[in-house]
């Protein structure tokens, strides 16, 4: 599809986000040819750079992605570079004249800040007429810290932004195999009569990371694994695992299932958080055989109760999933980087095998985001050849790159160019982020009141152990990639 002639903004131009994925993403875009000629790519940041400084330290970070020497500087021919601070004026009227001179352009403006500065800097651009024309507004996640705290943000984004005009990005619904998750489940018939509490044991997704916190920690220190991984990324997957099936791809028809999930999240609050939430810290250790700091060493103050890891049980208080248990789990410095989704079937409810023939294992549906793309589906089937019926567990396996042979545009690419076109399919409307701040809310004053401090884990372990406890207790194990 042709993309019409834009103008990108980016605040928080010179931050780790922009600098390690908006910025390459568009690359990406430009070498296919959608970035039209005339459209201007412009960081914005307090620190006092030129466009030769800015293009500088982004050429560094694009040949480090592996980029075409030739194909980066035409690129960075359409970048530019504007100090400015979202709390003072100046500056800003030479800003806004520059924005005006393309004013038949769509207008992006990516909030890629803390979230405090939010409300400033759309306050700004209210008053200097940016949101005027075909502006649209794009805000990085986490919308605030807590509910309060959103709905302050969003009340005066509300003010100079229009809904539609809103995007709020959660970049991992931009990834492939979350979108492929509406194609599995709504274009096959073969799912969705078994996708119930009737036949479903369980669900569990995993996002672990190797990296730990590094230079991000003046941000990560205020949020936490539940606000920085948990109440956006996780809850978004399991939406899509859970939700009923929209009447249509039509942007409110998704979210307003989403929706409806995230309404139906069973409470957890200081009368069973100790049960059903692991918190941990990373200590030192080693990631990808090399040692590691530990979390209080990255940090100035050598002190901090933020959670690195998660790990809790949640559950979907309605028909189709009354007593199904959701095991989620995030962190940093696991042993792998590895997001998957895996849907674990109920067991036959009765074995006509010898024992002898091997251990009827029960199905699972994993869907792996990371590091590569795959589906697989783990069926039971006689172990081939003579020496009688032997049983043996082994995937169905779809793997995207053995299969298309193509690599995956980034999630970023895909959806900068969904705000352009104005889809927000993809985008968080305000009364989900508000839902799913109003279900973490409860956990984060639980976890405040109770005093305790995270457990810690060493650095290139699966967390502390209690995680592994949380859902061992209930006769389950976390997925493993074995048969
Ligand atoms: C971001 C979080 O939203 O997602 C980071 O703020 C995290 O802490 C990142 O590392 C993970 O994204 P991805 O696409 O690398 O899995």
């Amino acid at each position: 599809l042709p993309v019409e002639p834009f103008d990108l903004v980016i605040f928080g131009g010179t931050g780790d986000l922009a600098v390690r994925k908006l910025l390459p993403a568009l690359y990406h875009r430009f070498v296919d040819g959608q970035i039209p000629a005339s459209s201007r790519i412009i960081g914005i940041a307090r620190e006092g750079l030129d466009d030769d400084g800015y293009r500088a330290s982004l050429r560094k970070a694009l040949q480090e992605g592996g980029g075409n020497a030739a194909k980066i500087e035409a690129f960075l021919g359409q970048v530019g570079y504007r100090s400015l601070d979202a709390r003072k004026d100046d500056g800003w009227d030479a800003f806004a004249a520059l924005i005006g001179e393309q004013p038949e352009h769509i207008r992006v403006f990516y909030l890629s800040t803390s979230p405090e500065l939010f409300v400033d800097i759309c306050n700004r651009l209210g008053s200097y007429g940016l949101n005027k024309g075909r502006a649209r507004v794009v805000l990085e996640k986490p919308i605030g810290r807590d509910l309060a705290s959103a709905n302050q943000i969003n009340d005066a984004v509300g003010h100079v932004f229009e809904e539609s005009q809103t995007f709020r990005i959660d970049h991992y619904l931009g990834k492939e195999t979350v979108q492929n998750l509406l194609a599995l489940r709504f274009g096959n018939v073969l799912f969705e009569p078994l996708w119930n509490a009737e036949h479903i044991d369980h669900v569990q997704i995993t996002v672990a990371e190797t990296l730990g916190v590094g230079q991000r920690s003046a941000y990560y220190d205020r949020a936490g694994a539940l606000r920085d991984m948990v109440q956006n990324h996780i809850l978004q997957l399991l939406c899509m695992v859970a939700m009923e099936p929209p009447s249509s791809l039509q942007p409110d028809a998704v979210r307003d299932e989403k929706l409806k999930v995230l309404r139906s999240l069973k409470p957890i609050d200081e009368s069973n958080a100790a049960q059903l939430t692991v918190r941990g810290q990373y200590r030192a250790g080693a990631a990808e055989g090399q040692s590691v700091p530990g979390y209080l060493d990255e940090l100035a103050s050598g002190k901090s109760n933020t959670e690195t890891f998660v790990a809790l049980k949640a559950e979907i208080a309605n028909w189709r999933w009354a007593g199904v248990p959701f095991y989620l789990r995030t962190g940093k410095r696991l042993p792998e980087r590895v997001s998957e989704i895996a849907v674990v079937f109920k067991a036959v409810p009765h074995s006509i095998f010898d024992p002898a023939a091997g251990v009827l294992a029960q199905n699972r549906l994993v869907l792996r985001l990371q590091p590569d793309e795959d589906i697989k589906l783990w069926l039971t089937i006689k172990h081939p050849g003579p020496g009688g019926l032997r049983l043996r567990h082994v995937p169905l396996d779809m793997s995207f790159a053995e299969a298309f042979g193509v690599q995956q545009p980034d999630a970023y690419e895909r959806l900068l160019l969904d705000v352009v076109r104005g889809n927000p399919t993809l985008f968080m409307r305000r009364d989900e982020v508000e839902a799913a701040w109003q279900w973490a809310d409860p956990i984060l004053a639980a976890w405040a009141d109770s005093g305790e401090t995270p457990r810690p884990y060493t650095s290139g372990t699966w967390g502390p152990s209690a995680a592994v406890a949380l859902i061992e207790r209930d006769g389950r194990t976390w997925n493993e990639e074995s048969e």
